[in-house]
């Protein structure tokens, strides 16, 4: 990340697909701030407090597990179809925290290991980093199922005296790729989980922003055993500087009340050392916003939603200009929804690549070699279309395509 900051700082007249930002221009601070009464009005009719007093509640340090974990729970149900209490649910400085506050939890004993998709979120990969926990790769054979891939994965870990606790994945519009584990995938993945008794850690921050096509359950929706832990962030939907964001636990974890119990106390016991609890002023917009749309997010979201299915289209189609000749040569795909699609290209692109594109073409993109666990994904490339203009997208394909012309030129004998 800080490359490609210095790289954006370096080259700042250059068109940037770097970054997955939500769109500025639906951020609606004034109206998010003066959803804060609303939340004091309701947290002060709920305790039976003057409103004075339950404002001075929230400007007081407060619970660490939260204290907007019904409307969360409420809103989920609403827009996610997860049915969960309010109990099971721990408000986290953005999702980001709940990563740092789950991972170091679930991996305690020295061999314990996260698994995590190829190529995925870099934030899992720094978490594992800064914990000192292996994160590795689940990789899956073309004629495999993920249960399958799972089993390998687990018994070539055993081999090598690792054991995997968690499994880390976004299965609606990955980050970095865009795509979407279909219905079946993911059961098989709480399938192979469930027997190796692997918690999976559900991201989900983008499945509201679905363009077209059918949803696909959430896997804690699917999850009759008790291994889907569920995140959920307010970073997208609402706003990044919220920084609200949710674990929720089941109910049972592995079937086991007391061993869910206890990861959740576990959870709010590290947090209570790293943030205290998460700022009351902001869960308060977050709740007042909620109380304030029925306790669902799906009024709020459709205009940024149009605006990133617009940017899709257009990169889309900036992409059939640019590449439309030497389709298989330059492949692309078709996300139905999120802020990424990934681009793969003739030749390798690292850091190298990165800096000449910004240099002398004026684009920026992110080589998929930064997502990468074992440094495959070498010719393919990350486009963010979430907070970028028309008009710069266009542009910004165009100079791609001029530097792959030019690096294709020069490679040719
Ligand atoms: C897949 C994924 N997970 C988590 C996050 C971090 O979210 P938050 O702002 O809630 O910490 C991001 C942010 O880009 C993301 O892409």
């Amino acid at each position: 990340m800080n490359f490609l900051n210095e790289a954006a700082n370096d080259y700042p007249g250059a068109i940037s697909f770097a970054s997955g930002r939500p769109a500025e221009e639906f951020f609606s601070l004034d109206s998010w701030l003066s959803a804060v009464p609303v939340y004091q009005a309701h947290a002060a009719k709920v305790s039976g407090e003057s409103l004075p007093l339950a404002g001075r509640r929230l400007a007081q340090y407060g619970r660490t597990a939260g204290i907007v974990n019904a409307l969360i729970a409420q809103q989920l149900r609403n827009d996610e179809r997860i049915e969960c209490d309010p109990q099971q649910i721990v408000v986290t400085a953005g999702c980001q925290e709940a990563l740092a506050l789950i991972v170091p939890a679930l991996c305690r004993a020295s061999g314990d290991v996260m698994l995590a998709r190829n190529p995925t979120y870099i934030g899992i990969t720094g978490v594992a980093d800064f914990a000192g926990i292996e994160i590795r790769p689940v990789e899956r054979h073309a004629s495999e199922s993920w249960e399958q891939a799972l089993e390998r994965t687990t018994a070539r870990l055993r081999q090598e005296g690792k054991t995997p606790r968690g499994f880390y994945l976004t299965p609606e519009f990955d980050n970095p790729t865009g795509t979407v584990l279909s219905e079946a995938e993911r059961r098989s993945i709480i399938a192979g989980c469930t027997a190796h008794r692997i918690v999976v850690l559900e991201d989900n921050p983008y499945g509201m922003f679905r363009f077209e096509g059918e949803p696909t359950a959430p896997m804690m929706t699917l999850d009759d055993s008790g291994c889907v832990i569920y995140l959920a962030t307010y970073s997208k939907t609402l706003c990044p500087a919220v920084r609200v964001g949710a674990a929720v636990v089941p109910k049972q974890l592995f079937g086991s009340a007391a061993a869910a119990g206890r990861l959740r106390a576990e959870l709010s016991e590290r947090k209570s050392f790293v943030t205290v609890n998460t700022s009351q002023v902001t869960q308060a917009l977050v709740g007042g916003v909620l109380l304030n749309e029925d306790a669902s997010l799906a009024r709020l979201v459709e205009a940024p939603r149009a605006h990133y299915r617009r940017n899709r289209d257009t990169l889309l189609s900036a992409l059939e200009t640019a590449f439309g000749e030497r389709r298989g040569e330059v492949a692309w795909n078709r996300p139905e929804g999120g802020f990424f699609l990934s681009v793969t290209l003739p030749f390798d692109f690292g850091e190298r690549e990165t800096i000449e594109c910004a240099r002398d073409h004026g684009v920026i993109v992110m080589p998929m070699t930064f997502f990468s666990l074992d440094a495959t994904r070498r010719r393919e490339v990350r486009l963010a279309f979430s907070n970028a203009g028309v008009a710069d997208i266009e542009a910004g394909v165009a100079r791609l395509a001029r530097y792959v012309d030019e690096k294709c030129c020069v490679a040719a004998p």
